[in-house]
């Protein structure tokens, strides 16, 4: 194969300054870690955002955030101030982001925010210009990018175009109310593959080409001016085995050498028999369901007087958009039930819901899955939802629940879950019960069947089926022209 080269707004690393001086470190999110593991196989660049205002910083620090970078094999499009508020802030995640996940009440509807993503895409598509070769492939990730496609296919036909997408794509119904609809459309049908998490999203992405464009539709190929593209449904994995030795890891480390974390946790379960602990980690994004699952706890707490004492939320919210609005009033609800359910349930030795607003260490982050009983993942929506799957990987004695949305893409995956409607507080309290009492053999015997998914579908075999499929893509557009 030829170069491969992945173009994403989110680079996997995002740059912090101490003293003048730029550091890497590992960015948050589903596309940042999955494909973290695998971009190191490509012989290409991984071209992005490092995350910072370009204006913000003298041309002396720029360079030194180049260079680190380049030692990643990361090449840097920067973004200035503005960028940052129109596109990234703006379009991104105050219009296409509310749309997709079906909140269509947030969305911001400016043409100038419009006007920063043409822009933007086309400064990220003339870096590809810039640093692909003849034939190379290229991988553009997600939703911040759906322009870039066409303008590169437009003048490098030699190029062939993958796109990935790691949100929900919505129905006709809901894609319609977008005034940009047409432009994006045209902009992913540039790639030669289209990929999409779940089938759900892809049948809503060909029931809109075919509504918009009237364009014909044979099976999964979309056949448009002398070009098929190929359109299909590939659920992203992990790494699992990463997981797993990580979690085995941490009992065979000597008590003396365990992490802070580890250790408190520890000594929670010690103070007495009965004690259990749910998993609640997120991006600190109304998608996730946050306060519907406070509000679930709360429920739980207030018909099961016997567990106050007894069982305790560990939730994990790490900082994200934390500029637009939506995503401030989030944080406050948040901290508000948090104090209200500590207030009504606490005592002094008693905290129903541990809340932290950070991101963690990867050591850390394993502690806690391996060490709580529940995971408790309720998204109203979303487009996958890996921490999940990063759960079960965990889970080195098969032991431990999921209850998950059945709003969330994972759930395709992982029908030995409990699953729930998030939007149903009491099915969600019910489910929380019924996590904690379900018996040891019926643990083992759920745990086992998602480990033995996951371990078979992890990320790697994901970017190979969808390498494979783009060089599948290449040849049928090969023997198309040639025919
Ligand atoms: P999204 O992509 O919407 O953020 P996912 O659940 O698919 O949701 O992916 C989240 C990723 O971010 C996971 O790989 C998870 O390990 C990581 N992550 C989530 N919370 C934290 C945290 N507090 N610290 C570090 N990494 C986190
Ligand atoms: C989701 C999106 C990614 C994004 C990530 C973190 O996973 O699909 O594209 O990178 O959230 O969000 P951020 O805005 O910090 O990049």
């Amino acid at each position: 194969m030829k170069r491969l080269h992945i173009v994403s707004n989110r680079l996997p690393f995002s740059i912090s300054f101490e003293n003048d001086n730029p550091s890497l470190e590992p960015s948050v999110g589903g596309l940042a870690t999955g494909m973290n593991s695998v971009y190191k196989d490509f012989e290409g660049k991984w071209i992005g955002w490092p995350g910072i205002a370009s204006d913000t910083k003298s041309r002396k620090e720029l360079q030194a955030v180049d260079r680190l970078l380049k030692e990643e094999g990361c090449k840097p499009v920067h973004l200035c101030e503005q960028e940052v508020e129109d596109f990234y802030e703006g379009f991104c995640n105050n219009t296409i982001w509310p749309l997709f996940h079906y909140f269509a009440q947030y969305v911001d509807f400016h043409a100038s925010l419009w006007d920063a993503y043409i822009n933007v895409n086309r400064k990220f598509a003339d870096t590809i210009l810039e640093t692909a070769g003849q034939g190379d492939f290229v991988w553009v990730h997600d939703y911040q990018l759906m322009l870039v496609p066409q303008m590169v296919k437009s003048q490098r036909p030699d190029i062939t175009i993958g796109f990935f997408l790691h949100i929900p794509f919505p129905s006709y119904e809901v894609f319609r109310i977008l005034p940009w609809r047409d432009e994006l459309l045209r902009g992913l049908l540039g790639a030669d593959l289209i990929g999409f998490h779940t089938y759900d999203y892809q049948r809503h992405f060909l029931s809109s080409v075919r509504r918009i464009f009237g364009y014909e539709i044979v099976l999964n190929e979309v056949h448009i001016d002398g070009r098929i593209i190929l359109v299909d449904s590939f659920p992203m994995g992990i790494d699992y085995d990463k997981f797993y030795k990580a979690a085995l890891n941490i009992f065979h480390t000597p008590v003396k050498e365990r992490s802070e974390v580890h250790n408190e946790l520890e000594k929670y379960f010690l103070m007495s028999d009965g004690k259990h602990l749910i998993l609640s980690i997120d991006r600190l994004d109304y998608s996730k369901g946050i306060p519907n699952r406070l509000r679930a706890f709360e429920k739980f707490l207030e018909r099961n007087p016997d567990y106050r004492g007894n069982v305790t939320l560990v939730m994990l919210a790490v900082p994200s958009r934390d500029n637009v609005d939506h995503y401030k009033k989030l944080k406050s609800e948040v901290e508000e039930l948090v104090g209200r359910i500590n207030g009504l349930y606490g005592s002094i030795n008693y905290t129903p819901v541990l809340y932290f607003y950070r991101s963690m260490p990867f050591q850390n982050l394993v502690e806690l899955y391996s060490m709580c009983d529940v995971a408790l993942i309720t998204p109203v929506r979303d487009g996958m939802n890996l921490v999940a799957k990063e759960y079960v990987a965990s889970r080195i004695n098969q032991t431990g629940v999921v209850v998950v949305s059945e709003m969330a893409g994972v759930v395709k995956e992982m029908g030995e879950a409990i699953i729930i409607n998030p939007n149903d507080e009491d099915q969600v309290a019910e489910a929380i019960q019924q996590a904690i009492e379900m018996p040891h053999s019926e643990q083992v015997r759920r745990i086992s069947a998602m480990q033995e998914r996951l371990r078979r579908y992890d990320v790697f075999k994901w970017a190979k089926d969808f390498v494979n499929a783009l060089q599948k893509a290449r040849k049928v557009q090969t023997e198309f022209l040639a025919k």
